[in-house]
């Protein structure tokens, strides 16, 4: 894909299901990848599939929740390879699951730390290092749940919903300034997140609500990200692209 070789990625969330996939994506096509995430192992596995393939990667540990610790992100990766162009801000978690008043507030303000106030903290030290530079593109995850509801799940749809606003107010500031500000919103794809974290006959029901007839995989997001970062999405920015295989077209 044009524009991609040779350029400098961030991916949080990235020792696991669609972060790695977007790692190894953006390796393929000669992007050079800070992996990040707050497990070591998983982080350190993906920087090893990328070398493996002939690829360059370093890892550096960052919980997104914490702003010292992104910041340095931020700089360990500019120290490393001297610049920033893309960014897929895609740690997150599914957090409790319960209805909106059994919901506690340790467990919301979780939810809200990591998958809300972690982007934010990861634009607000990302953008000025690609202003300096005159340039790049982030790609924030939200998920489906940024579009419509769930329930027993009000912290992430909040806060996925919030990741959708976010992206739309970060694209009006910068967009002129060359950084293009995206939403992807992936419907359920089969990642430790969900294998892991539900029943087997929610994960039947699941497949049930998606028209596809399938759940997707964590590499049909991971492409579009690539894409978007891309050339051949160089006027595209402000909007939140759904990799949901129809599920909220009815
Ligand atoms: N799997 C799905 O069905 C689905 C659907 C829509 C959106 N998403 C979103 O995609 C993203 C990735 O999810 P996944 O399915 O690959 O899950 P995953 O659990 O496989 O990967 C998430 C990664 O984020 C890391 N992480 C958790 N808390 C962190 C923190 N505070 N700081 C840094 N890293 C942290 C985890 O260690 C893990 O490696 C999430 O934002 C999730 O909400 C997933």
């Amino acid at each position: 894909m044009k524009g991609l070789e040779g350029k400098v990625a961030i991916v949080t969330g990235a020792s696991s299901g669609i972060g790695r996939e977007t790692a190894l994506a953006f390796a393929r096509e000669g992007v050079r990848v800070t992996v990040s995430d707050v497990m070591e192992e998983g982080g350190q596995e993906t920087v090893r599939l990328i070398q493996e393939a002939g690829g360059e990667a370093i890892f550096v540990a960052c919980d997104v929740s914490k702003d010292d610790q992104v910041q340095n992100l931020v700089r360990q990766t500019v120290d490393a390879f001297g610049r920033l162009d893309f960014a897929c801000n895609n740690a997150g978690i599914g957090g409790e699951s319960n209805m909106v008043a059994d919901y506690s507030v340790e467990g919301w303000n979780k939810v809200i730390g990591i998958n809300l106030i972690g982007v934010f903290l990861c634009m607000k030290y990302q953008i000025p290092e690609m202003l300096k530079q005159g340039g790049g593109v982030i790609i924030n995850m939200a998920s489906i749940l940024g579009r419509v509801g769930f329930a027993n799940s009000s912290a992430y749809v909040a806060a996925k919903h919030g990741v959708m606003g976010l992206t739309k107010s970060a694209a009006l500031e910068y967009s002129a300034q060359g950084i293009r500000v995206l939403a992807v919103g992936p419907a359920f794809i089969r990642t430790p997140m969900i294998e892991e974290g539900l029943p087997p006959e929610v994960l039947d029901f699941l497949v049930t609500q998606h028209p596809i007839g399938r759940l997707g995989r964590p590499e049909e997001v991971a492409d579009v990200v690539v894409f978007l970062c891309s050339d051949g999405a160089s006027f595209m920015s402000g909007s939140s692209i759904m990799v949901d295989g129809a599920y909220i077209a009815r």
